[in-house]
C-alpha cells in the first residue's frame, strides 16, 4: 500500500499535469486507507470532497463549452456546403490559385512542421454575382470543412469595445475549430455601416487586422467586397493573396448556363444566344437559365430552344441591370 508521502507526490504530479481524473483517484486512494485504518469520519470527508468538486468541475465545464457557443450563434452561421471546384466557372489562374490554396491546407502539417503557413488569409473583390461567396463553399466543401459565415449585422455595434470583443470571440473560434471563416461584405467593416464616425470605423477595421495578422493557418479567413475602390491599398498586403472576379466572358457564359441546364440544352444553338449573356453575372446567367428551364418544362416539353434562353437572359438583363 502506498504511504502519505508516495499519494502527495502523486496528487502534487496530477495536479500539475491538469489529469483532473488521476487527481481525485489518488485522493480516493487516501480516503479508502483512511476508512481500513478506522477513520471512518475522515474518509466521509475525503470522498464528499471529491465528490463535490466533481461536480463544481463539470459544471464549469458545461459553461465553458456552452457559453461562446450561445454568444457564437448569434455571430456566425454554420453551414456545409456541397458545392466543388468543377462548379466553379473562372478564368483559369483563378481556378489555379484556388486549386494552390486547397493544396496548401491540404499539406499544411507538413508546411507548419517547417515552419512555413499555409495561405490562409484571403481578400475576394468583384462585383455581385460573380463567386466570391461561392468560392468560400468551394473551398469548405474541398477540404471538408464546415462553413462559417460571420453576420456583419450581428458583429458591428455602436460601441467599439463591444465590437472588438464579438470580433475576438469570432478569432478565438477560429483558432479552435478549424473552418472557412466568411466575413461577407467586409466592406462594411471599414464603412459607415456600423453607425460609428470615420475615425470609429478605422479602428474597428485596424482591431480586424490585428486579430487577422495572429489568424490561426489551420483555419481559412475569407473577406468578400464588391467595392474593391473603398479599400485601401495597404490592407491588401494584409492579406496572403488577393482574388479578383470578373463578369463572365461568353465562354464561360456557355459554361454556367450548361453547368445549370445540363442536358436540357443539348443541341443548342449557341451563336445566337452569346450576344444576350453579355454583361450578365454568373448569378444572373444561372437566374435565366433556371427560368427558361421551368417554363420549356412547365409547357411540356424538355428541350431549350435558344429563342426560350433569349428570351429569359433579356428578362433578367432587365430586371438586373434595369
Ligand atoms: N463563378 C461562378 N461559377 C458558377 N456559378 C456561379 C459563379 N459565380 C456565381 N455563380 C452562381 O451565382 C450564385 C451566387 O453567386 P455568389 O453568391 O457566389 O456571388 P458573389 O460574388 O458572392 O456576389 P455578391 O457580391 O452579391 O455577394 C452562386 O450560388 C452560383 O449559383
Ligand atoms: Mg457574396
Amino acid at each position: 500500500m502506498a504511504g502519505l508521502g508516495e499519494h502527495i507526490t502523486a496528487m502534487v504530479r496530477s495536479h500539475a499535469s491538469g489529469d483532473d481524473s488521476a487527481f481525485y483517484s489518488v485522493a480516493l486512494q487516501i480516503a479508502a486507507r483512511e476508512a481500513r485504518q478506522g477513520h471512518h469520519v475522515l474518509a466521509d470527508d475525503i470522498k464528499k470532497a471529491v465528490d463535490t468538486s466533481r461536480q463544481v468541475a463539470q459544471r464549469s465545464n458545461v459553461t465553458k463549452l456552452a457559453k461562446p457557443r450561445g454568444e457564437l450563434a448569434d455571430l456566425i452561421e454554420t453551414s456545409h456546403p456541397e458545392v466543388t471546384l468543377k462548379n466553379l466557372v473562372g478564368p483559369g489562374d483563378l481556378v489555379e490559385r484556388l486549386k494552390q490554396v486547397i493544396a496548401e491546407q491540404r499539406q499544411r502539417k507538413t508546411l507548419l512542421e517547417h515552419g512555413f503557413d499555409p495561405t490562409h488569409r484571403l481578400l475576394l473583390e468583384g462585383p455581385p454575382g460573380t463567386g466570391k461567396t461561392m468560392t468560400a463553399a468551394v473551398l469548405a466543401r474541398e477540404l471538408a470543412l464546415p462553413m462559417f459565415t460571420v453576420r456583419l449585422d450581428s458583429l458591428l455595434s455602436k460601441y467599439m469595445g463591444e465590437t472588438a470583443g464579438k470580433l475576438r470571440l469570432v478569432f478565438d473560434a477560429v483558432a479552435e475549430r478549424r473552418g472557412v471563416y466568411l466575413f461577407d461584405e467586409f466592406d462594411a467593416l471599414g464603412g459607415d455601416r456600423s453607425g460609428n464616425d470615420v475615425g470609429e470605423a478605422r479602428r474597428i477595421l485596424n482591431s480586424f487586422l490585428v486579430f487577422l495578422e495572429q489568424s490561426s493557418p489551420e483555419s481559412i479567413v475569407i473577406a468578400a467586397t464588391n467595392h474593391r475602390s473603398i479599400l485601401d491599398k495597404a490592407l491588401f498586403r494584409r492579406f496572403d493573396m488577393v482574388l479578383t472576379y470578373h463578369l463572365p466572358d461568353k465562354m464561360q457564359a456557355r459554361s454556367v448556363i450548361k453547368g445549370r441546364l445540363g442536358s436540357l440544352m443539348k443541341g443548342l444553338r449557341w451563336d445566337s444566344v452569346d450576344s444576350h449573356t453579355e454583361g450578365l453575372s454568373h448569378a444572373d446567367l444561372v437566374k435565366a437559365a433556371e427560368a427558361s428551364a421551368k417554363s420549356v418544362l412547365m409547357r411540356g416539353e424538355t428541350l431549350i430552344a435558344a429563342d426560350d434562353l433569349i428570351a429569359a437572359l433579356d428578362t433578367r438583363r432587365t430586371a438586373s441591370i434595369g
